[in-house]
């Protein structure tokens, strides 16, 4: 892996566990990545996402329940830490347009399914796999695409299949999809962080 310069500081939003964000920081952890956890962003103090960034030392900055106030928070956090690419990962609420703009289009997601197949409004978490196990596929997969004001529907950066033949529940095609994020992620965060650098030099 190429060595870094500066890291480029990302802010994690996300409203569920936190186990991307886990494995995300982790990643950090080696001299040889680009970017580094400046924050977390969360819908709730308690949330596992939440408890993951104190347990790491990193800031956590709570959204306030009235979603109108949602874009002008998240543009004065992303502002305060520098942030220069955001990282969605189980953020329950519509991202407003105006933190995609601020952020000259730098905002990227995690999806648990080969979108377009098993995307869009109300498809999230669990509902995901109980779709794709009901549907009787073979395969299921990650996308990790770029926001836009729709759900689920900007531009694809990355694919990968995967492989839920003989798995019997949801339960069991989450976990076998969340660990192909928790290595994919990081990876092309890595390789998003490296390329904004160079795009300064
Ligand atoms: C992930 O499965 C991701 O694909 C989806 O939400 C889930 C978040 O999980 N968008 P976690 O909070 O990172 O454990």
């Amino acid at each position: 892996m190429k060595q870094a310069t500066s890291r480029i500081h990302i802010a994690i939003l996300g409203s569920g566990k936190g186990s991307n964000a886990h494995a995300i920081i982790n990643a950090a952890k080696t001299n040889d990545v680009a970017y580094e956890v400046s924050v977390i962003i969360t819908t709730r103090p308690d949330s596992g996402i939440a408890e993951v960034g104190r347990g790491q030392g990193i800031p956590v900055e709570v959204l306030s329940a009235d979603t109108a106030e949602n874009g002008d928070q998240i543009t004065r956090i992303a502002d305060d830490y520098s942030i220069e690419l955001l990282v969605l990962s189980g953020f329950m609420r519509m991202l407003p347009t105006s933190v995609i703009q601020h952020l000259h289009g730098q905002v990227i997601n995690i999806h648990p399914a080969l979108l377009p197949a098993y995307g869009g409004k109300g498809m999230y978490g669990r509902k995901v796999h109980q779709a794709v196990l009901n549907a009787g596929e073979t395969v299921t997969g990650v996308t990790i695409h770029w926001v836009t004001e729709e759900y689920d529907a900007g531009a694809i950066i990355v694919q990968e299949t995967i492989d839920i033949l003989g798995l019997r529940t949801a339960e069991e095609i989450e976990g076998r999809v969340k660990s192909v994020e928790h290595s994919l992620y990081p990876r092309v965060i890595n390789e998003m962080a490296l390329r904004l650098e160079e795009s300064k030099n």
